[in-house]
């Protein structure tokens, strides 16, 4: 017999999910919920760290409870695991008790208590730092795909996509991998086999000035090459074929190595070649041919008249990657007019070096500028 306000037993509160019939259907008072919290934090102390089968807690142990019987029972059929499986791991019925982010609620109880991490260990906020949180874990994505799906499409314990709407899309809403090589770094939305959009901004760590060494000289060198031709990913990087080449994934800084590169180009008939190198400590980087790193030579030159010394040089700069423009403004790589070479005016450059210069000093085709060829009196020639 019953009396109001006492506590029901467990079978009258139970929650069949399996029914698919809306949880509001099965009242249970606040009271119900408030006692059965203190009863069950008071029982639940013992099994802070329990991270595995063995050390948890049975119906058995006598504790009001308000799922049925068998809900912690990995071999019953209404274990809660079997019965979100057969759900396609719908939450949300779960979330109305636990809490939206399953920390416990008015349920008291979080899942993260037996499930090391359901749904997100400590430290990760889903919708600000996650990138943070996995750089942090060295991209633990294996256990991302145990709940968002082996393709992080849905499906897994949480059936939640990661390409939905408003997540991992692009800018014209078509979904794409949280594993595309402008997710983690670059233009979150591009499309997703746009490479170039891959480099900074946004860096890793999600900065977008240029003044943060993962931002820097990026797009200067590679979209707007602000006063010459424009460089590739590969003449500063290795770049990872896939997600898990080795050298990748690693602790920031990210390596720069000056590989299949103008940098490196031989000049002064052999006895100019720049060993280009770059300093993570300084963030300079020195002796590559763009910045200024070669020598003309006037005994093998066929215009002998325009050399005021044996030689002609550039001034190899070492510019600093975070240095902005002021880092590479004109007469920063070579003299205005480089030294060795007859000391003329700015005004007169564009006279000889015809479709390079115009008679202001502005560079009038960047493609023939700083791309490792003479130009002058309209013909383009080696080193
Ligand atoms: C109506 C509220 C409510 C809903 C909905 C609810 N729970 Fe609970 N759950 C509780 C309360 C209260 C407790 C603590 C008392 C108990 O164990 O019965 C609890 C405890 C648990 C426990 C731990 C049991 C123990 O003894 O430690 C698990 C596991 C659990 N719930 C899973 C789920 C899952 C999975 C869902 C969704 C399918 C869900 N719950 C939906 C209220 C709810
Ligand atoms: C008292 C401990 C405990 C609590 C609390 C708990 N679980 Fe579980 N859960 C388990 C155990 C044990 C398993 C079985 C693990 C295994 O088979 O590897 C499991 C399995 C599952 C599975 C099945 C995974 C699969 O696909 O095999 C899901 C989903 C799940 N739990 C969801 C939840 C949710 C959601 C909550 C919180 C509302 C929760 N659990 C709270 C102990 C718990
Ligand atoms: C144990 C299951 C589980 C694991 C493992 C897991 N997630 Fe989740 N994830 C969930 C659930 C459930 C939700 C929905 C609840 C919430 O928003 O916290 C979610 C939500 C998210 C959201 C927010 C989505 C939204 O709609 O706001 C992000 C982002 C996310 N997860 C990323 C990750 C990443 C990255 C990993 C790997 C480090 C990961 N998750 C691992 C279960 C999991
Ligand atoms: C002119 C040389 C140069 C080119 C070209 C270049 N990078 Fe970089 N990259 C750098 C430098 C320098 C750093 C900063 C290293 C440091 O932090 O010390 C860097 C850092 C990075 C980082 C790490 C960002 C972070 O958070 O720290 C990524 C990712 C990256 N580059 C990707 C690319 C991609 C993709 C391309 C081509 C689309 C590219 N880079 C082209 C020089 C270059
Ligand atoms: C899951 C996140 C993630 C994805 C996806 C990703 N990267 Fe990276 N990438 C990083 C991190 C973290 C670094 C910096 C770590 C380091 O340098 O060790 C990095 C650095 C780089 C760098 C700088 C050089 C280096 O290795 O340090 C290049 C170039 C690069 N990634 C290209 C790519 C390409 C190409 C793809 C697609 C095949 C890709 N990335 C996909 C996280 C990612
Ligand atoms: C980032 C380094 C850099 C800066 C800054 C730079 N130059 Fe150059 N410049 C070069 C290099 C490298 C060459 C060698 C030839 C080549 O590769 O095109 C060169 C060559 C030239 C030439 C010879 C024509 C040619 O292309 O062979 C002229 C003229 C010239 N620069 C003018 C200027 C003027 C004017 C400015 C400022 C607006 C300027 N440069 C700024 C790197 C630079
Ligand atoms: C009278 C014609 C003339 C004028 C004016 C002139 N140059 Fe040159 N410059 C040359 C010639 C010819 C060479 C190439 C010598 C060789 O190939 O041996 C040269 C070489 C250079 C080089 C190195 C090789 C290359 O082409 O990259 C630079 C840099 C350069 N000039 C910059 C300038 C700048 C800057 C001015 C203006 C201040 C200027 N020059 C004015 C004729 C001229």
């Amino acid at each position: 017999m019953r009396v109001p306000g006492e506590l029901k037993d467990r079978s009258s509160v139970a929650i069949v999910i399996n029914e698919r019939k809306p949880m509001r259907t099965y009242h249970i008072p606040t009271i119900v919920l408030l006692t059965a919290l203190v009863v069950i934090a008071s029982l639940l102390n013992s099994c802070s760290d329990l991270k595995s089968v063995q050390d948890l807690p049975t119906a058995s142990s006598g504790a009001l409870q308000v799922h049925d019987a068998g809900w912690l029972d990995t071999a019953a059929s209404n274990f809660h695991g079997t019965i979100l499986k057969q759900a396609q791991y719908n939450l949300s019925e779960c979330a109305t008790c636990h809490s939206k982010q399953f920390t416990g609620g008015t349920s008291g109880v979080a899942c993260s208590k037996c499930h090391q991490y359901y749904p997100h260990p400590a430290g990760f906020s889903a919708s600000t730092s996650h990138p943070q949180y996995l750089y942090n874990q060295n991209y633990p994505l294996g256990q991302c795909k145990a709940c968002h799906g082996a393709t992080y499409a849905g499906g897994g314990n949480a059936n939640l996509s990661c390409m939905k709407s408003g997540c991992h899309v692009d800018a014209n809403n078509v979904s794409k991998s949280p594993e595309a090589c402008n997710a983690c770094h670059g233009n979150f939305k591009a499309a997703a086999n746009d490479l170039p959009s891959a480099a900074p901004p946004k860096d890793i760590l999600g900065n977008t000035a240029t003044t943060a060494r993962g931002v820097g000289a990026h797009q200067i060198h590679l979209v707007s090459g602000a006063v010459g031709k424009t460089v590739k990913c590969q003449e500063c990087h290795t770049i990872p074929t896939q997600l898990s080449s080795p050298g990748h994934l690693g602790t920031l800084p990210a390596e720069v190595v000056f590989n299949d590169t103008l940098a490196r180009l031989t000049t002064g008939g052999g006895t100019s070649v720049p060993k280009p190198s770059y300093d993570p400590s300084t963030l300079k980087c020195s002796n590559t041919f763009c910045h200024g790193n070669w020598k003309v030579r006037k005994a093998t030159s066929t215009s002998q008249f325009v050399f005021a010394d044996s030689v002609m040089v550039g001034a190899n700069d070492s510019p600093a990657w975070t240095g902005g423009s002021a880092a590479a403004t004109c007469g920063t790589c070579h003299g205005i007019p480089p030294k060795g070479h007859l000391a003329l005016a700015v005004s007169s450059c564009g006279t000889c070096h015809v479709g390079v210069v115009d008679n202001n000093g502005h560079i009038v085709d960047k493609t023939k500028h700083g791309n490792g060829k003479i130009n002058v009196f309209g013909q383009e020639y080696a080193f």
